[in-house]
């Protein structure tokens, strides 16, 4: 790369944009064409998402079956790259349908804002001076957004923690069907000056924080021993045990758990790294663990996930992308309230079945025929190849692209 600095880059047209990057990295026509035709639907919206775009990244979206949430039956669209995913959603939920499907409780949809003050001698006095200002504050925050307040939302409490030299004010605030970011940022930034001046303190950072802890949602299953068998349930809670006991097991399972979750996340055009975030920080409350919970009720097995869901139905990518939307109504969900508890059911029936298959056969069986499809397809195979190859390279126990290009000609 001779340089990686384009001035003016980010007022070049798209097509400018691609033309330019092409040159540098050396992309091959057919690279350009792939990049080309890749925008050619969605290549303006995504202009108007992100910026400095040159083309769209498509990622599978897929539709999760089986699901049962609150008595309520849901089909799920999921947004991901990865293989298994959406099928360890659809298998999990089945198994759980017998007994009901997945029963849900959620918080009210409230986000902190937290608001930095600086340069205090006296941290005691100043966490009273503004405790004693709830009411101001409250009216100030209300003022920012008098339609979430007709809407139900708005200013719910102030907390104020010390955390080494600062003090921090964290503003709770109902933000309804929203995520909330920008309604909660708006107010932290608009009562900064009230704050300097109640305080005497400087302030310094003024954002939501990630940490969604007083957004929970919770979610419960119950998988009958007849239909998983009893070996299977003694399976799953060892494996729970140990992302009990261990951080890197734990790190682990939550991925998996957040493989569904994102997906959701992703399909609906939320905000996913808001979700990782939250749901790791989360779980590192008490010292790193796992976010679900498993244990036996008679012969059956009961899973239950806990975990921040700061996901909205309104605003951002949700209302502009119409991928996004067209993914709510497959969901049925008029509401954020939903949309988290319907999300917590996938995290639990994804973990549910992430457990299952490392506890019995391993996790490997089932991706490697899709690992298979996909070496095949990136040696060239298209059509019925695909399968042709990627079976016959299973069958070899050599799944390479080398393989697949001999199986080719
Ligand atoms: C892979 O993306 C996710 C798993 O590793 C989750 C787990 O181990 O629980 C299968």
């Amino acid at each position: 790369m001779s340089t990686s600095r384009i001035p003016g880059f980010h007022n070049l047209t798209r097509e400018e944009r691609l033309a330019k990057v092409a040159d540098l990295a050396g992309l091959d026509a057919a690279q350009v064409a792939h990049l080309t035709a890749a925008a050619a639907h969605d290549g303006d919206l995504a202009d108007h998402l992100s910026e400095n775009v040159i083309s769209v990244m498509a990622v599978p979206l897929g539709v999760a079956t089986n699901l049962i949430v609150d008595g309520a039956e849901v089909l799920v669209p999921m947004a991901s790259e990865e293989s298994s995913v959406v099928a360890a959603v659809c298998n999990g939920a089945r198994a759980c349908r017998e007994a009901g499907g997945i029963v849900t409780q959620a918080d009210d949809p409230c986000m902190i804002a937290q608001v930095q003050v600086t340069g205090l001698d006296d941290l005691e006095a100043a966490r009273a001076a503004v405790l004693a200002q709830k009411q101001a504050i409250a009216a100030e925050c209300d003022g920012c957004d008098p339609m979430l307040v007709r809407l139900g939302g708005g200013f719910r409490d102030v907390e104020v923690r010390i955390a080494g030299p600062f003090l921090v004010v964290h503003l709770i605030v109902d933000v309804r069907d929203a995520m909330g970011a920008n309604a909660v940022n708006t107010m932290a930034e608009r009562l900064a000056p009230k704050i300097e001046g109640w305080t005497g303190g400087k302030v310094g950072l003024r954002i939501l924080s990630n940490l969604a802890d007083r957004r929970l949602v919770r979610a419960r299953a119950t998988w009958p021993a007849d239909e998983i068998g009893a070996e299977t349930v003694a399976g799953i809670i060892g494996a729970w045990e140990f992302a009990a006991h261990d951080p890197y097991r734990a790190a682990t399972h939550n991925k998996g758990i957040m493989n569904g979750v994102a997906a959701v996340a992703l399909a609906t055009g939320n905000d996913t790294r808001a979700l990782e975030a939250g749901a790791h920080a989360f779980a590192a409350k008490d010292g790193y663990g796992p976010l679900t919970r498993y244990w036996i009720e008679g012969a059956d097995l009961v899973g239950e996930i806990e975990m921040p869901m700061p996901v909205g139905i309104v605003g951002g990518a949700t209302r502009a992308h119409p991928t996004a939307q067209a993914s709510l109504r497959i969901m049925g969900v008029e509401t954020a309230d939903r949309l988290a508890r319907v999300m917590a059911a996938v995290g639990l029936v994804q973990n549910f079945s992430a457990l299952r298959a490392l506890a019995t056969e391993g996790i490997q069986r089932g991706h490697m025929g899709l690992h298979a499809r996909n070496v095949a397809i990136a040696a060239g195979a298209s059509g019925d190849e695909i399968d042709r190859v990627a079976a016959e390279m299973i069958a070899r126990g050599e799944i390479r692209e080398d393989v697949a290009r001999e199986l080719l000609v």
